[in-house]
């Protein structure tokens, strides 16, 4: 088993074990897609990434992070999304989109904007006006940020329903993979950790009452998303704070997302903010794998490995040893869209562009041998990626 193996996930070949993760641009207008996303999301499908997800898109107009989010509340939604998901699946990438729905951390500035809750002053500045957030309690997600209205149960109905008719657009525009976001923080996540649960009816309290939000999410997509498509859940593992949400109860929810047809855990973690100080992350290469590991071996089900993975050798060794089943990468293809055609490089010596499109690589390997036969430089074709990292 290698980075480059093909993997077989219910009805659908992704050809190699590498995915772009979801990086919003926070550059759309009213939730549509544009020529921004077209081509930022085709570069990494031209790059040679098995499996390409569009960013954060939201299932309720409500539930954008910001104003620019991406969107797929409604049916005029499709035809954009549509658009990328088949250029990406016509250059052989498989195509992924996630579900999102903001809850408390919705109603935001962009991150350059300051990363901060919108106010007044942003419409001015802007045109951009504050709305108020949903969430499972009415807890603000920091100091400085306003208390969002907890939702009541024909809110929580008619979220789940929202995340369903999403699945059914998200078919309609051609994807074949769903993601759906229950990390960082936003709303599916809010349920799960008690930092943001404080509920006291059949959605809070136990991990029955908290993890019954993302299960009926999950049935729900179920029900209309073809059994042949897979169905991933991004979780964060841990919360990194005391009395929040654990590997532990992310190993029991992933056992129950297996049970009603979810087919890989995304681990990720951490973003659930509160009022304590996040300790020190044991940031390093790969410092999420561990929860992916125990995901994998304790729920016995396909995960992906995502943060600070950059190293072809570490990312290769990572799906080798049984580690993750995919690794993802976010802000190492944003420097190096083609990191998969560099990695591959680097991995098997000798076929440097032999995965690379024909209109792309035919040149760059006839401009290597003459470089090579003049002694030029070695081309960073068959050298692979900066080997520093
Ligand atoms: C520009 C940018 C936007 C992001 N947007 C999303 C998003 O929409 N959904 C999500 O799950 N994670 C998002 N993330 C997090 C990444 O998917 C990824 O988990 C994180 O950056 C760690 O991976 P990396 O070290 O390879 O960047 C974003 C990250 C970046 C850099």
């Amino acid at each position: 088993m290698s980075l480059f193996s093909p993997l077989r996930i219910s009805g659908i070949e992704i050809p190699n074990r590498i995915a772009i993760s979801p990086m919003s641009q926070y550059r759309a207008t009213d939730g549509f897609a544009n020529d921004w996303h077209f081509v930022h999301l085709g570069r990494f499908a031209l790059g040679g990434a098995g499996l390409v997800f569009c960013e954060a898109t939201a299932v309720e107009e409500r539930g954008r992070r910001t104003p620019g989010d991406l969107g797929i509340w409604q049916d005029d939604h499709i035809a954009g999304l549509a658009r990328i998901a088949q250029f990406l699946e016509a250059e052989g990438a498989v195509p992924g989109i996630q579900l999102a729905h903001a809850g408390r951390k919705a109603s935001e500035r962009r991150p350059w904007h300051g990363e901060s809750p919108l106010n007044d002053g942003d419409v001015a500045l802007r045109g951009e006006a504050p709305w108020t957030a949903i969430a499972p309690s009415a807890i603000p997600y920091a100091d400085g940020w306003p208390a969002p209205r907890a939702m009541t149960l024909d809110d929580i109905a008619e979220t789940v329903a929202a995340f369903g008719a999403a699945a059914v657009r998200s078919l309609a525009a051609g994807f074949k993979v769903i993601e759906v976001y229950a990390a960082h923080g936003f709303l599916i996540h809010e349920f799960c950790s008690p930092i943001a649960n404080r509920r006291t009816d059949a959605y809070g309290g136990s991990f029955e009452g908290r993890v019954r939000f993302p299960i009926e999410v999950a049935e729900a997509i179920r029900q209309v998303w073809p059994e042949r498509l897979p169905l991933i859940f991004r979780l964060s593992a841990t919360d990194w704070l005391d009395g929040g949400w654990t590997v532990d109860e992310t190993v029991e929810l992933a056992r129950r997302l297996k049970a009603v047809g979810v087919n890989v855990i995304d681990c990720s973690s951490g973003g659930i903010g509160g009022a304590q100080p996040t300790p020190r992350l044991p940031l390093g290469h790969g410092f999420q794998v561990p929860f992916s590991e125990r995901v994998r071996r304790e729920a016995a089900m396909p995960t992906m490995a995502v943060g600070m993975i950059w190293n072809p050798a570490e990312a290769n060794a990572i799906v080798a040893d049984g580690r993750a089943d995919l690794v993802a990468l976010a802000r190492e293809a944003l420097d190096d869209p083609n990191w998969p055609l560099h990695a591959h490089a680097a991995l098997n010596d000798g076929h440097a562009f032999s995965m690379w499109k024909a209109e792309f690589g035919w040149w760059l390997e006839r401009r290597d041998r003459i470089v090579r036969k003049l002694g030029l430089r070695q081309s960073r074709g068959t050298s692979g990626q900066r080997q520093d990292r």
